[in-house]
């Protein structure tokens, strides 16, 4: 199953904001997740900051605890962000959070 374009817009205008979890995701928004098949692909996305170079949050986390800490920093040691640039804000806002 896909997620309709609204919602994935919802979810990574959130993400950009701070959502990290479907608790923090449902007070930022106003999302309603229809089913367990769909709220498996929230929690997938929740996880994911670039999709054109797969990379997690995870890892975007570590490499800001590692020090680098600017958008061009990131992208070197984990390549997020080198493809279409649309995940900058997510990126932008765990380099400030550290989460
Ligand atoms: S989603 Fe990260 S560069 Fe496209």
């Amino acid at each position: 199953m896909v997620l309709e374009m609204e919602k994935y817009l919802k979810i990574r205008k959130a993400q950009s904001e701070g959502a990290r979890t479907i608790e923090e995701l449902k007070s930022i928004s106003d999302i309603v997740i229809e089913n367990d098949t769909e709220l498996e692909e929230v929690e997938k996305l929740l996880q994911n900051t670039c999709k054109c170079k797969n990379v997690s949050i995870s890892t975007i986390v570590e490499a800001v605890k590692n020090g680098a800490d600017t958008f061009e920093k990131v992208g070197e040691v984990t390549g997020a962000g080198t493809g279409c640039g649309r995940c900058k804000g997510i990126i932008s806002n765990i380099i400030e959070n550290k989460r």
